[in-house]
């Protein structure tokens, strides 16, 4: 089921948060949806679910329009928000039942479906637990399951992964992946790029207001990436250093973009001069995600990620 986002505009009070979204997510397809803390992107979830209206523009979800259709839409539909959404003095069983219930599920159906969302988030062993009882990830894997218990065709998941281990976070991404595999659109949103690997997603970077690039990560990366090198001081970066206006200082390691890596390390440490010796490190970055997102929003995303 295919998304369609067109012209979407949102704002708070006077202050623009989107400004013409346009983006299409097509059937067996997750796009990773990256941005800067508060570039919008979960207004523009909150918005496709049909939980906040635009100010303009439409959301359609397989042909159906999200504004004035939004139950037959949201039938489609399903959504873990960022903040976590479980019923904290019920059973996990319980929780899962009742909102597999809200989503329309009865009998041998509804059992049969806790049982695949279940086992697919490892959740059988915490049946009787209560909400509030659960770990931080175990809530989150709890919270993620809800939201696929109806098999959605259209599934958004706002930053599901979270303050979890290893052992959950590829849980879940496999989960993802099986949904993908059964057909379904997935919009997800993270700060972790290398989650997008393992996802096989396409991304969709919003930044200002709009999608500023959209594309497999090879395309992005192959378009938009470029080189950088990693200048790591033992303690941290001297003051008083110019390492000119691309430069970005994270820790004791200054990142410094360029399309001629190796004349730029020359350069940087010819730059030292009596800071030499303080250096720990020089690393060629090669072009990746991070350098395409760095690039754009001259940040990069663990750096913002709250
Ligand atoms: N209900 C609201 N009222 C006023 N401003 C809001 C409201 N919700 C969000 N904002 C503002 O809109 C901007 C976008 O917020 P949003 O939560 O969509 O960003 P985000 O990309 O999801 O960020 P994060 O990565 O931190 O989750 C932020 O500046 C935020 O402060
Ligand atoms: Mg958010």
């Amino acid at each position: 089921m295919t998304l369609h986002i067109e012209g979407v505009h949102k704002a708070y009070g006077d202050r623009p948060v989107l400004r013409g979204v346009d983006l299409r997510i097509e059937p067996g397809e997750v796009t990773g949806l990256l941005g800067l803390n508060g570039a919008g992107k979960s207004t523009l979830v909150t918005i496709v679910a049909g939980l906040l209206p635009p100010d303009a523009g439409r959301v359609l979800v397989g042909g159906v329009d999200v504004g004035r259709h939004p139950h037959r839409a949201r039938a489609h539909l399903g959504l873990a928000p960022q903040d976590l959404g479980i019923y904290p003095s019920v059973t996990v069983r319980d929780n899962l039942t009742l909102f597999g219930r809200l989503a329309g599920l009865r009998g041998a159906r509804l059992r049969e479906r806790i049982d695949k969302v279940a086992d697919a988030l490892e959740l059988e062993k915490l049946f009787d637990r209560q909400g509030r009882a659960l770990s931080g990830g175990e809530q989150r894997r709890l919270h993620t399951a809800l939201a696929m218990l109806h098999e959605p065709r259209l599934l958004l998941l706002d930053e599901p992964t979270v303050g979890v281990d290893v052992a959950t976070r590829s849980r879940l991404l496999q989960a993802v992946r099986d949904l993908a595999a059964d057909g379904a659109a997935i919009g997800y949103s993270t700060h972790y790029l290398a989650e997008l690997d393992t996802l096989r997603a396409t991304v969709a970077i919003l930044h200002e207001g709009t999608i500023v690039r959209r594309g497999t990560l090879a395309e992005l990366v192959d378009t938009h990436g470029r080189a950088a090198v990693d200048l790591t001081f033992t303690e941290r970066v001297p003051d008083g250093l110019d390492f000119g206006p691309d430069a970005v200082v994270r820790g004791a390691t200054v990142r410094l973009p360029s399309s001629d890596p190796a004349k730029t390390a020359a350069e940087a440490l010819g730059l030292l001069g009596a800071h030499g010796s303080a250096v720990r490190s020089v690393e060629l970055v090669r072009p990746d995600l991070e350098t395409v997102f760095l690039s754009i929003t001259g940040h990069l995303p663990q750096e913002v990620a709250a």
